[in-house]
């Protein structure tokens, strides 16, 4: 679906916008009837009322929505699409009230708020739609908001839909569009080529392990974005219990936040080169699956003792983050649902991210913030290295004890990262738990606008 704002010309209703300090002020000034329509619906400007303001037939004049205290947004997130979410299927344009620091961000959040997953439904979602206000680049919110509804489309199909071999086409028809060059390395290719451990971890699977190899651009720093692409983990033969495994859909939220991510710097034309490496695979159960305790030499040629074959994560993304390594571009990132450890620390809402730069750490924090895409920084805690250990290997994918898990894979991932000086990797969720404004349930980006955002600032564009 394409989410966009109302055309030009189709006849709207006014929407104004209240401050719950500013509501009195606003009062005052209206007629007597509205004040009295106001008493009766106890309408206050609290964050999210919506009151329709009728003329004296009952016809729809206008509208007012309450945007509350700065102090009550702070609780929540897209205070203008809760509003939207209660508003008749109409066409809004708003007259006043609008601050200047929330335009963009709750413009966008009512762009997201129309956002459904509607591939198996019969009936579709009907919403009220808004003219994109003057002040705001209209082209720059559409981008990042259809940038987003891809990520959120790729991570809702089920795995049956979105395959290894789907997730390839997905690439090849993105990349097609904006004129990008797109390699993959398919099956037993993945050996030949050396990338054992995606072979290793995918191989068990009737749909062929792969990487996909996007690239893009030639003005600017290179970027090179690593998502994890597994398109369903059942953990292997260390099977998950079916609780666990309920969402597993979703392990594909790191491919599909940086496959979005790149939509919206293609669409912007971003002066980056970019590069977008998604090891796609499915962990899976059969005769030639991968073992507990197998060792695999990865392409870096660190050897890997196996210890838990649910932990293939970061198995796939060390080959993809040694080849982009390979290349020393500017920056790394990494983008994985990795562990459900992250969800331990910090819930599902915030996202840990890793940085070894604080001045890049500080930008990333202050552009999720900025754009209501709140992400947290963790350490990269180096007494934690001796963890990774292996008494047989050099490295161990699932250290017992299992304390710190988000950290330690981290480190894990670093390992792979030698010649590049910065790396910044993102331990995702890449799920909605339940409604809230702008976020359905279901799958979600996050940390793909708050590096959006920082870009700029990071790579001095
Ligand atoms: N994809 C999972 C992590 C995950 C689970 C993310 C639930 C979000 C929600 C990952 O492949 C995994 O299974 N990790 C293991 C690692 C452990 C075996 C060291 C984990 O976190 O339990
Ligand atoms: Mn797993
Ligand atoms: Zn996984």
């Amino acid at each position: 679906m394409t989410l966009c704002f109302a055309k030009e010309g189709t006849e709207v209703v006014p929407l104004i916008l209240l401050e719950e300090t500013d509501f009195n002020g606003w009062l005052v000034n209206q007629p007597t009837s509205i004040q009295n329509w106001c008493e009766v619906h106890n309408f206050k400007a609290e964050l999210g009322q919506v009151l329709i303001l009728p003329d004296l037939e009952g016809n729809m004049t206008s509208a007012v929505v309450g945007i509350g205290t700065a102090k009550a947004r702070e609780k929540g997130r897209f205070a203008l699409a809760k509003a939207a979410s209660k508003l008749p299927k109409k066409t809004f344009e708003i007259i006043s009230g609008l601050p200047d620091e929330l335009a963009e961000v709750e413009c966008l959040g009512w762009l997201l708020s129309q956002y459904t997953f509607s591939r198996y439904r019969q009936c579709q979602k009907e919403c009220a739609t808004l003219i994109a206000p003057d002040c705001l680049d209209r082209e720059r919110l559409e981008a990042v908001a259809n940038g987003e509804a891809l990520i959120r489309d790729l991570i809702n199909l089920p795995a049956s839909e979105m395959s290894p071999v789907a997730l390839e086409d997905v690439v090849r028809s993105i990349g097609k569009r904006f004129d990008a060059d797109v390699q993959s390395t398919v099956g037993e290719d993945l050996l030949s080529n050396n990338f054992p451990m995606i072979h290793a971890v995918g191989r068990a699977s009737d749909i062929p392990p792969r990487l996909i190899d996007l690239t893009w651009g030639t003005q600017g720093p290179a970027v090179v974005l690593v998502g994890k692409g597994v398109c369903f983990d059942t953990g292997g033969l260390n099977l998950k219990p079916g609780g666990s495994m309920g969402l597993m859909k979703k392990d594909m939220a790191g491919a599909a936040t940086v496959l979005g991510l790149a939509q919206m710097i293609m669409g912007l034309e971003v002066k980056v080169c970019l590069r977008v490496l998604i090891p796609a695979v499915e962990n899976s159960v059969s005769g030639n699956a991968f073992r507990p305790k197998d060792i695999l030499t990865s392409r870096k040629g660190l050897t890997v003792e196996v210890n838990n074959t649910d932990a293939e994560g970061r198995l796939i993304l060390a080959d993809a983050l040694a080849l982009a390594d390979d290349a020393k571009p500017d920056l790394i990132v990494s983008m994985a649902t990795l562990t459900g450890a992250a969800r331990a620390a910090v819930g599902t809402d915030l996202v840990p991210f890793y940085c070894d730069n604080d001045y890049d750490a500080e930008i990333i924090m202050r552009s999720g913030n900025r754009v209501s895409d709140p992400v947290w920084r963790m350490p990269f805690y180096e007494p934690y290295e001796e963890v990774l250990e292996s008494g047989i290997a050099d490295l161990d994918n699932a250290p017992a004890g299992g304390f710190a898990g988000s950290i330690v894979a981290a480190l894990f991932l670093r390992r792979f990262v030698e010649h590049t000086t910065r790396f910044v990797h993102f331990d995702i969720y890449g799920w909605q738990p339940k409604q809230a404004p702008a976020r359905p349930q279901g799958g979600i980006g996050q940390g793909a606008r708050a590096l959006l955002d920082a870009f700029p600032d990071l790579l001095d564009l």
